[in-house]
C-alpha cells in the first residue's frame, strides 16, 4: 500500500514537472517571438500589438506557422522579405507563437459607438 502510494506520488511529480518544463519552454518561445517581433521591424508596419498599421495589415487572425514562413520568405506584395540570415524558421515559429497569444479585436458590430443611429 505505502509502496503504491509512493509510486503514485513519484509518477505524479514526474508528470507535473514534465508539464511544467514544457510550459516554461513555450513561455520562453513566446517571449523570444515577442522580442523578435519588435526588434526586426514587424511592429513598425503591423502595429505594436499586431493590430495593423498604415503599412501592414493586422496579424490578429494568424493562420499557421507555415503561412508565416511562406509570407516572410517570399512576400506577396510590398512587405520586405526576411531570409534565413535574419530569421531562422524556428524564429518565425516563435513570432507566430507570440502573435497567436495576442487578444483578437472585438467584433465591430458589438461596439455601440460604431453603430448607426
Ligand atoms: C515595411 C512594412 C512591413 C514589415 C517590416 C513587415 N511587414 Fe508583414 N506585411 C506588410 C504588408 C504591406 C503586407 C501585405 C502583403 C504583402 O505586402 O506582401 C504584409 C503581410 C504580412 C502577413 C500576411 C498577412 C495576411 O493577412 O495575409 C504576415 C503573416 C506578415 N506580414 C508577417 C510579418 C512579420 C512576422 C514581420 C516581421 C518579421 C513583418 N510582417 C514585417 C508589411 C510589413
Amino acid at each position: 500500500m505505502t509502496r503504491s502510494i509512493a509510486l503514485l506520488s513519484a509518477t505524479f511529480l514526474l508528470v507535473t514537472s514534465a508539464a511544467y518544463a514544457a510550459d516554461k519552454a513555450e513561455r520562453e518561445a513566446i517571449k523570444h517571438g515577442k522580442d523578435l517581433y519588435n526588434s526586426v521591424g514587424c511592429s513598425q508596419c503591423h502595429g505594436w500589438a499586431a493590430q495593423g498599421g498604415v503599412a501592414g495589415p493586422t496579424l490578429l487572425n494568424p493562420s499557421s506557422t507555415a503561412n508565416f514562413i511562406t509570407q516572410l520568405r517570399g512576400p506577396r506584395a510590398v512587405m520586405p522579405p526576411y531570409t534565413s540570415k535574419v530569421l531562422q524558421d524556428q524564429d518565425i515559429a516563435d513570432i507566430y507563437a507570440y502573435v497567436a497569444t495576442l487578444p483578437k479585436a472585438p467584433d465591430v458590430k458589438k461596439i455601440k459607438l460604431l453603430q448607426d443611429d
